[in-house]
This record gives structure tokens, sequence and C-alpha cells, in this order.
């Protein structure tokens, strides 16, 4: 049956194609495939490295307030937006629906070339009901709330009610046969975000009825039998809070997992998974875009909100909720290396919907964890052609064929240098790179208005050959060593740029701009080689080189 529309001829007047689900062919629909090494999104047909940005939440509520807007996240170099789709708008009144908003965002991304990824604020957005409609929220007996330890009810729908989790996949379903019908042909929209950073009060419970009959009946065969099956392949962390308690393959969740507030997250994680699960399948069963949720990060219990899927709960999430394809974390944490990696392990690709704009962070997850891509929150505010972030996404855009195809191989590596961190050696492809950050043989000339804090470092080495690499990146340094124990030297190197997919070679590289060794008095040290690369700060670039061994 199909639902009612508010605008039943908004397509039509936005000329849209209206394409069935039969006419829309299932390969051509944005997928993730694991090539080789990695996970990675296909969009028509190849893989695509999302190079995106996030609209601050009300952003995408008001096409008039977006209009100046679109223009300029494409001119930062952006491919992608990321962009709230809001069940108080979207289902105004129980099952009629209005999908103006969704219709216009699609409209104006493709007139700015730009790919969308939907963020679905339904039941939840940061843990709230708040973008619930009214309907819903008014009626908390047919909708019931999370009922803390003191009894007062908070403004989450409980995740042990069905006419909750129904209702909101009947709207999520609606919205996907939606995007199908408008969107099915040309793919502007490329993925789903199902709800955002779900979870309520860290360590707690929700104690409806459902919720306790349910925490005190055996962990169900699906989680605990997949524990014991692959106990192996579990994260380290959840096996030892596991055999702390004892190991048990059965018992109710406090015999298994232990009487404490984890055991509480563990639980509402597993059943916020299988919530989220429905809904995601719901919304697959219209268009089955690959769909991931995103994480509320911290280290201790208090700093994040319990239930959502922490690194501790990976593994629950995914036997939990085997529709949602990424769990997927917002690195807003200073420590974003071990963020990564926290997350770019069990199976779980990595994807940052939400970050700062950092471009050697985007470098790093890019090179070094196969990243599909990252998304700096409020782009809208920030987007601008001269930003390191838009002059980073340039050059990424340009050799993202070459990392894409690394990545998949498995033939590429990254560093990000910092004061703390200054220095850095990698090996790849059969010689070593020491890096550090890049030191000028001339000082540069003070920046405009006096500067702007300590610039990034940060590269990408991608090995072409057995002495062939393709470097890119801005403010580093690095000398070689190898094959084996001997010295190496610049071969030949060259800068360049990619257009249209090809290598257009710039300037051949030689002389004061291959020798790194000189003092402080600007004077090259004598009796040393001192060959290398050199990328100085300021807007990345890309280089050749090729190296050999004496
Ligand atoms: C995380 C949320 O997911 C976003 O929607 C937004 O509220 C940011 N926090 C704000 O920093």
């Amino acid at each position: 049956m199909k639902l009612p529309c508010l605008l039943p001829c908004a397509a039509a007047l936005l000329g849209f194609q209206i394409a069935d689900a039969q006419s829309v062919a299932t390969s051509s629909i944005p997928r993730l495939e694991k090539r080789g090494q990695a996970t990675q999104l296909i969009v028509d047909g190849r893989p695509f490295l999302i190079l995106a940005g996030e609209l601050t939440n009300s952003a995408s509520s008001s096409m008039e307030y977006m209009a100046p807007y679109w223009p300029r996240l494409t001119a930062a170099n952006m491919n992608t937006v990321l962009a709230a789709v809001t069940w108080e708008l979207v289902e105004p009144e129980p099952g009629k629906f209005d999908f103006a908003l969704v219709d216009g965002a699609i409209r104006e991304a493709r007139r700015n070339h730009l790919r969308l990824i939907f963020l679905w604020f339904g039941s939840w957005k940061n843990g709230v009901s708040s973008y619930s409609p009214l309907w819903v929220k008014k009626d908390q007996k047919r909708y019931p709330l999370f009922l803390p330890e003191n009894g007062q009810p908070l403004t989450y729908l409980s995740v042990f009610k069905e006419a909750n989790w129904q209702a909101d996949a009947r709207a999520f379903a609606a919205l996907m046969r939606h995007i199908r019908e408008v969107d099915g042909d040309a793919r502007t929209v490329i993925m789903m975000q199902v709800e955002n950073e779900v979870g309520c009060p860290p360590g707690s419970r929700d104690q409806a009825p459902e919720s306790t009959a349910a925490f005190n009946a055996p962990v169900p065969g699906a989680l605990i039998g997949y524990m014991a099956a692959h106990k192996d392949a579990l994260v380290p962390e959840f096996r030892q809070y596991w055999e702390a308690a004892g190991g048990k393959t059965s018992g109710t969740w406090a015999e298994v997992f232990g009487n404490k507030p984890m055991t509480n997250e563990v639980f509402m994680s597993w059943h916020y998974a299988l919530y989220l699960d429905k809904v995601a399948k719901a919304g697959k069963a219209e268009y089955p875009l690959p769909m991931f949720i995103n994480v509320d990060l911290g280290e201790a219990m208090g700093e994040y909100s319990g239930g959502g899927a922490l690194p501790i709960q990976l593994n629950v999430w995914q036997q939990g909720a085997p529709s949602i394809d990424i769990l997927a974390p917002d690195i807003y944490l200073p420590n974003f290396a071990e963020w990564c990696a926290r997350y770019h392990r069990s199976g779980n690709p990595l994807w940052i919907p939400e970050t700062r704009g950092d471009a050697a962070n985007a470098f790093f997850a890019i090179g070094n964890h196969a990243a599909m891509g990252i998304s700096p929150f409020g782009i809208e505010r920030s987007a601008d052609a001269s930003t390191p972030l838009a002059q980073a996404y340039g050059l990424l855009a340009q050799a993202a064929p070459e990392i894409l195809a690394a990545q998949a191989a498995g033939t590429i590596k990254a560093v990000s240098l910092n004061a703390q961190h200054p220095t850095e050696t990698i090996q790849l492809g059969g010689y070593s790179f020491a890096f550090s950050t890049v030191r000028m043989r001339q000082p540069p000339p003070p920046a405009a208005g006096g500067g702007e804090g300590q610039p990034s470092s940060y590269a990408i080495v991608i090995s072409k050959g057995p002495d062939q690499y393709l470097i890119l990146g801005s403010g580093v340094q690095a000398t070689f060593n190898g094959p084996g124990p001997s010295a190496a030297a610049v071969g030949k190197l060259e800068e360049g740029a990619f257009v249209d997919g090809r290598w257009v070679p710039g300037r051949r590289l030689n002389g004061d701009d291959i020798m790194l060794n000189y003092d402080a008095q600007n004077k090259f040290i004598r009796n040393e080689s001192g060959q290398g690369i050199r990328l100085s700060g300021g807007p990345p670039k890309a280089i050749r080189l090729q190296v050999y061994g004496y």
C-alpha cells in the first residue's frame, strides 16, 4: 500500500524521474564492497572517497537558510554533504508524509554537484527524542518513555516498546521508499545514518517491566552463542569484561556479565541494537542503501551515553544489528589515532561522520585505516575554499583513484606529526621513510595577520612498485633507507598533479630541493648525503619519487 503524501506532485514538479522498485537496478544502488584489504563504498559502480562535511542540526530544515551555503561547500572541494531529515517534519501527522525538504536537498545537491548522506533524526538524537513528531511526544501512553531508577520518565522513547519502533520504522520506510522513487536513478543519496548518537544515562537501565523481565531472563543465544563460538574474535576489552565475570556461556545478564553498571550498558546496547536493526531493516526493504550509526565517544563511564556502540560494545552491536553496516565514531576527542584504531577492527570499516575540520586527521584516517571518508561537523559555518581542509580535500579528490586502489591493495600509509609527535618512521614497499616535521632552509615569511598557531604536518605515502612512490602531504620531510641495511637516495623526483585521473608532471626536483641536512647557519652539512623529500607547509602537494639503494 502506498502511503499518502502531502505533496504528491513534488517529485514531478522538480523534474525527478520516478523510478519504481523494479526499475532501480540493484547493482547500481550505492553499496559497500570488500575490495582486497579495504571495505569501500561503491557509487556508480566505482569506489568512492567521501570528502564530506555535516551541516548543523537545523540547517536542512530551511532551504532558504541553506541557499547561500551549497556553492560554498562545492567550492571547498567537498563531494558529499551530511544533512538531517527529521521525523517531526517528515510525518507531521500520523501517516501523512511531507518530503518537500528531502526533495529540496536532493535538488540543490545535484545542482551543486554534491552527493548526500541523510541523517535520520527519528526516535533519538543524542539520546533524546526531541525530533519525534508532537503526536508521538504527547501520547506517552502509546509511545512510552525511558524510565530511570528514580521513576521520573526522561524525554527518551523507550527501546522496549513495540509501538515506538513500529512507528519509527514505518516513517523511515516511507522515507526510503521516497528516496528510491526520486533518486533511484541519479543516486545523489549514497548512505543513511539511522538515528543519531543513541544512548541513555551512563550505567543505567530502563526500568520498564519488559526491560526488567529481559534483564532477568537468560542472555539471548544470538549473543552468547556468538561469543562462545568466536572468543578469539571478540574485541579484547569485551572478552576481558566477560571473563572477569567467569566467562559463563549461559545465565541471566547479571550472571554472565556481573552485577555492575557496565552490565546495564551491555544490556542496553543489545536492546538499542535490536531496535535500530528493525528500523534499518524496514528502510532497506524499500531501498537498501548502506546504513550506519554514529557514536558519542568518551573514555570513562559518564563521559558518553550508555548503550551506544562504544568500542567495548562493538560485538554486541554487530550481533544485535546486522542491518547496520558501519559503527561510526564521532571523533572530537584529541587522541584521534587511537579512536580510529578502536573502530577499524572486528570487521568494522572506518567512516567518521563527525569530527573537527583537520586536514592532518583526514589524511591519517584515509591513509592508515582505509577510511571511507571523513566529515567535519557544522560545515556550512566554516566551509571556505581557502581553508586547509578545503586544500586537503582538493588534493585527495584529485588522487582519489590512486588512494582507493592503494587502500584495497594495502600499499598506503600515512603520518600525522605535531609538537608531541614530531617524527615517525614507516616501512612501505621495501624502503623505510623517516619522517619529521619540515625544517625550511630559509625561514618562511611571517604569516599575514600574525599566524594561526601550529601548522599541520601530514603525508600519505603510496607504494607504486618496488622503488616508486606517490607522496601527498604538507609540512613534512623524510629521508629513506633500504632495501635491507643499505642507505637510499633520490633516483628521480618530480612534483605534479592529477588532471582527469592522469599524472601531469611539474618541476623535476633536485639540488637544493632534495638536500635536507643543513646546520643552524643554513649551510649544508658536508660529508653526508642527507637526501630526501620535503613538502613545505601550506597547501598539500603531490610528488612522485623513485629511490635507489647504495
Ligand atoms: C554530536 C551530535 O551528533 C551532533 O548532531 C551535534 O549535536 C554535535 N554533537 C554538536 O557538537
